[in-house]
C-alpha cells in the first residue's frame, strides 16, 4: 500500500495514486468566489440544532463569506431566518448566539423589529417622512428543518433540497421545528431509524 511522504509528489499520477489539486486551488481569489457562488450559497447550511434555539426569541447567527444570517425562534414556535443586517443602514444587527425576549434592537440607531422580521420601531421617525415601515421588515432567507437541524439557503432560487416528509410516519418528522424534549417518540421502529426522533404529534 502507497503511504504519503514528504517524497511523495503532489501531482503523482502512478496507479493507485490520488491526483492532488495544485496548491493554488486552495487560495486563488476567484475560485473561493466561484465555489460561494455555485456551490456553497445555493446549497443547504447548518446553522444550529432547534435545540440550541427552544424559547422564543433565542437566536443564532450564521456567516459565509461576506453574507451574516440569523435563525430565530418565533413567539409561534416557528423558526425563521434573515439576513442579519439592519434596513436603515445596513448594520449587523446580532452576533454569535443568544435570545432576544421582546424584540431585535439594531445597535446603531435603534431600529426594532418584531421576531417575525417587521419593522415596529424607529427612533426619531419625523426625519423619515413618507416611510412605510411595511417596506423596510428584515429580508427573509429560506430555512427549512431536518433531522432536528436548521438550515438556511441562500439562493431564493436554488433547486437542491432537503429530505422530505418520512414515508412510515407521513409527514412531519424529519421537519419538526420544536425542540426534541418536546416531542412524543414515534411508535414505528423503522420511523425512529430513518428520522431518529420523534411524530411530534
Ligand atoms: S443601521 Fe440600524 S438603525 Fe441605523
Amino acid at each position: 500500500m502507497h503511504r504519503w511522504s514528504a517524497a511523495t509528489p503532489a501531482n503523482a499520477t502512478d496507479a493507485g495514486w490520488p491526483r492532488a489539486l495544485p496548491a493554488r486551488v486552495y487560495s486563488h481569489p476567484e475560485l473561493a468566489r466561484l465555489e460561494r457562488e455555485r456551490v456553497l450559497m445555493p446549497s443547504w447550511q447548518i446553522v444550529c440544532h432547534v435545540n440550541s434555539i427552544p424559547k422564543a426569541g433565542d437566536y443564532a447567527t450564521f456567516d459565509l463569506g461576506p453574507e451574516s444570517v440569523l435563525v430565530l425562534r418565533d413567539r409561534d414556535g416557528s423558526i425563521r431566518a434573515f439576513h442579519n443586517v439592519c434596513r436603515h443602514r445596513g448594520a449587523r444587527l446580532l452576533d454569535g448566539a443568544g435570545t432576544c425576549p421582546a424584540t431585535i434592537t439594531c445597535p446603531y440607531h435603534g431600529w426594532t423589529y418584531r421576531h417575525d422580521g417587521a419593522l415596529i420601531g424607529m427612533p426619531v421617525k419625523e426625519s423619515f417622512p413618507g416611510l412605510n415601515r411595511a417596506d423596510h421588515g428584515l429580508k427573509s432567507v429560506r430555512t427549512d428543518i431536518a433531522f432536528g437541524f436548521v438550515f438556511v439557503c441562500l439562493a431564493p432560487d436554488s433547486e437542491f433540497g432537503l429530505p422530505g416528509p418520512c414515508p412510515r410516519c407521513g409527514e412531519s418528522s424529519v421537519r419538526n421545528s420544536q425542540p426534541i424534549a418536546a416531542r412524543k417518540w414515534c411508535r414505528s421502529a423503522l420511523s425512529r431509524r430513518m428520522c431518529g426522533m420523534s411524530t411530534g404529534r
